[in-house]
């Protein structure tokens, strides 16, 4: 055995997402970022395109890209914003000193489809989650609307052809990690085909 598997499978297990709301404001350290992007690029990716292109918000960056983040949200939802929606934004950089943003860079000339690029990436954020479990920091994959609008990706810096694929962000949990979540049971999605 080149790992433990014990340590493996409750790893994989223990894995929640855990919103901002929930963390509890301990300062992640930019060397934890730097190892959870650096593990992040071994993601499987075809052809190895390696399509993510990470925006990396710490400390007062991150308070700066959730007010900013909010005023895009607020632009976005015109009359029908929800102020209790402005402030949820605006807090979460204020609970959270590390939020990643996820742009992806696909070739549109060439030889793979969007999908596997994404599929690389979605890959990366589980490598990501991964490894902030292990060290006992919560992690939260956010994809809202309206971060496509130009305001939002104007705030997050993306140049013009990448695409956006939400936000991760990275906070030690308040109190207890969550317990275990729940899945679907797995003859309800494995068929077994013996002969
Ligand atoms: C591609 C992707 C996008 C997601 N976007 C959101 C989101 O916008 N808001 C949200 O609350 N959770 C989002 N999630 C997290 C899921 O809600 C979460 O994985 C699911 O509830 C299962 O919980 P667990 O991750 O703790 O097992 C996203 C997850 C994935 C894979």
């Amino acid at each position: 055995m080149r790992h433990s598997i014990s340590d493996t499978l409750q790893l994989i297990a223990d894995r929640r997402s855990i919103p901002p709301e929930k963390f509890s404001g301990r300062r992640v350290h930019k060397e934890i970022v730097e190892q959870v992007l650096h593990f992040a690029r071994w993601a499987p990716n075809h052809g190895l395109t390696q399509p993510w292109r990470f925006r990396v918000f710490m400390d007062d960056a991150a308070k700066r890209l959730m007010v900013d983040l909010s005023d895009a949200y607020r632009a976005h939802a015109g009359a029908s914003a929800i102020e209790a929606k402005v402030d949820k934004i605006r807090n979460r950089g204020e609970r959270c000193n590390a939020i990643v943003a996820l742009g992806l860079d696909h070739d549109e000339e060439g030889r793979f489809p969007l999908w596997e690029d994404q599929a690389a990436m979605a890959a990366a954020v589980q490598n990501m989650h991964l490894i902030c479990t292990a060290h006992g920091i919560g992690g939260y994959w956010s994809t809202p609307g309206f971060l496509s609008n130009s305001a939002a990706r104007q705030a997050i810096g993306y140049a013009d052809d990448i695409l956006s694929m939400g936000l991760f962000y990275i906070g030690y949990p308040e109190g207890e990690w969550p317990r275990r979540g729940h899945r679907k049971p797995l003859e309800y999605v494995a068929d077994w085909i013996t002969d």
